[in-house]
């Protein structure tokens, strides 16, 4: 069903109530998600990107109920990724000549999954389209934001931004529009978007937001692929990029372990409570990695200024639970943040120098040469440990 978002401009996407992991299963998605197409009815008819693939046919079905697929002069596809451009397959057995506007690593990346030979027409940033009415689409190229191929399209007189997967959130709702869902999920969700799908690009992403703000375009609404439109206020959703983009972080300490038999975890426990001693304003988080979300790992790193990781030795190295996960860290390219370690061992004790590594290599700055301890952890090293934490907060 069209949904109304603007003048002549409808929303015409899915929402996916279902949806619990995204990217194959590497990113999860606990309030499911949204692909956002937008059917701009002026003089020309033009449809802003498409659906997932699996909702292909509902979608194509939909849109022709709503206009007839024959009068869409104009598709323009602002990414390749299939969860946008999946629909295209079925829509071009419908409508096969008609004109395919993206930026030229759209035109690889969409032939490289389709095989097909569509009446591409490849954009670059400040290229114009006439859709009449006195209005036009105006095209930004957003390369690395987050494929080579990622572009925005701004509809001038309505002063849409149409920005594809930034700015977005993986948020069900039928409501559409910022103003009208839960402020908390809205920010946790689109912070956690950001944490995990943007953050290795936030360089670029700064010069870009300095490039569309020299732009001086007025933003009245920001159209995002996922999630809801911001409509109320949309430079809001800007600040915080701007923010995020900025090596972020709180003031928060994130303790991070996986335990074989508790040991490590006793110990990560007496750090928390040293830190806490010594500092009363920070934020301390624990999380038994085996028994917490990936993703919203990766989000409380974001938030944090210092992240320790404690795993116990195993062949002289660490848990692949905790390899793993620092493997996913090291792709965050996170910046300007302490890292420490800390676990337990019987004989060898070679975890806590595998985690140093791994982190330094990862961009962290290492506090100090970590916190070992020989088997289970008794009173006084309970208490050494908690030294370690009231150190760990003074750094
Ligand atoms: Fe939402 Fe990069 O696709």
């Amino acid at each position: 069903m069209k949904k109304l978002v603007k003048n002549n401009v409808s929303w015409i996407g899915k929402v996916d109530w279902e949806l619990q992991k995204f990217h194959g299963d590497d990113y999860s998605t606990h309030n499911g998600s949204s692909y956002n197409s937008y059917l701009i009815q002026e003089e020309k008819n033009v449809l802003i990107d498409t659906v997932w693939m699996p909702f292909g046919k509902e979608f194509v079905d939909n849109l022709a109920s709503e206009i007839d697929l024959n009068d869409i002069d104009y598709i323009i596809m602002n990414h390749g990724e299939v969860d946008h451009s999946g629909a295209l397959v079925e829509l071009m057995k419908r409508i096969p000549e008609t004109p395919i506007y993206c930026t030229a690593n759209a035109v690889k990346s969409l032939k490289g999954q389709y095989h097909q030979d569509w009446n591409f027409n490849t954009v670059k940033t400040g290229d114009k389209l006439d859709i009449g009415n006195g209005k036009e689409l105006i095209f930004v190229e957003m390369a690395m934001l987050h494929w080579p191929d990622s572009m925005a399209t701004y509809m001038t007189v309505d002063n849409i931004l149409f920005s594809n997967d930034a700015f977005g959130q993986h948020l069900a709702s039928e409501k559409l529009f910022n103003d009208l869902v839960d402020q908390c999920d809205l920010f946790n969700e689109a912070i956690k978007y950001y944490a995990n799908i943007i953050t290795p690009f936030s360089p670029i992403l700064r010069k870009k937001l300095d490039e569309i703000i020299a732009l001086n375009l007025p933003i009245e609404m920001i159209a995002t692929s996922h999630g809801m439109i911001w409509r109320d206020n949309p430079m809001q959703i800007v600040e915080k990029y701007i923010q995020w983009a900025n090596d972020y972080q709180e003031n928060q300490i994130t303790i991070i372990y996986d335990t074989m038999w508790n040991g490590t975890k006793h110990v990560a426990e007496k750090i928390a409570e040293g830190i806490i001693a010594e500092d009363k304003d920070v934020v301390v988080k624990l999380f038994n990695l085996a028994k917490s979300d990936d993703n919203d790992l990766i989000t409380e790193i974001f938030k944090s200024k210092t992240v320790l990781i404690g795993s116990p030795t195993v062949g002289n190295s660490v848990l692949h639970s905790i390899a793993g996960f620092i493997h996913m860290v090291k792709e965050m390219k996170f910046k300007n943040k302490k890292a420490a370690a800390f676990g337990c061992y019987g004989w060898s004790g070679g975890s806590v120098k595998v985690i140093n590594e791994m982190m330094d290599k990862a961009g962290f700055e290492i506090i100090d040469d970590g916190f070992k301890n020989l088997w289970n952890p008794d009173e006084e090293m309970k208490n050494a440990a908690f030294e370690y934490g009231k150190n760990i907060a003074k750094a």
